[in-house]
């Protein structure tokens, strides 16, 4: 049998309440198996030639909206004792998140069955539904 120990769970989130209540899990899971969290949001794509001073001013803005977006999973971590790191991403969430699982030598990837948009009718969000079937690692879905 494989051994199936925690040591990295990467758990990617976006502000939702699945994702909060995925957070709660993954923070268990941690704290059970002494390991960590990593915590990823992937924020949108800012086009390359959109130009100066454009750039910068949405840049910013993305970038105060993530460490917003960020901080309630920061302080419930932080409240729980749960050791994480954390990793902003640009690009194609579902995409970003496999990347990061592959490169990081994640063990795990807890995350909500659903999301932000939450399409009512869809059995799964199209990121967990891309993230189930491609990520390098075994994928939890928490509803
Ligand atoms: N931009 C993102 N960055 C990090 N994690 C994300 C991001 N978007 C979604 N996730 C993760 O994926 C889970 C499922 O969200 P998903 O986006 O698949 O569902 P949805 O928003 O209900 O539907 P959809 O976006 O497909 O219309 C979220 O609970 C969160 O864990
Ligand atoms: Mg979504």
């Amino acid at each position: 049998m494989q051994e199936l120990r925690f040591r990295k769970i990467l758990l990617p989130v976006d502000g939702s309440e699945a994702s909060a209540r995925a957070a709660e899990v993954a923070g268990g899971m941690a704290l059970a198996s002494g390991g960590e969290l990593l915590l990823l949001h992937s924020h949108k794509h800012i086009a390359d030639f959109i130009g100066e001073p454009y750039y910068q001013h949405l840049l910013d803005r993305l970038r105060s909206e993530t460490r917003a977006l960020l901080a309630p999973y920061r302080e419930r971590l932080d409240a729980a004792g749960v050791p994480y790191d954390e990793r902003v991403m640009d690009g194609d969430p579902a995409q970003d998140i496999c990347t990061v699982a592959q490169v990081e030598d994640c063990d795990l990837v807890v995350m909500g069955r659903h999301g932000a948009a939450g399409v009512a009718g869809l059995l799964l969000g199209s990121v967990s539904h891309k993230v189930a079937g491609r990520a390098p690692c075994p994928v939890l879905t928490v509803r």
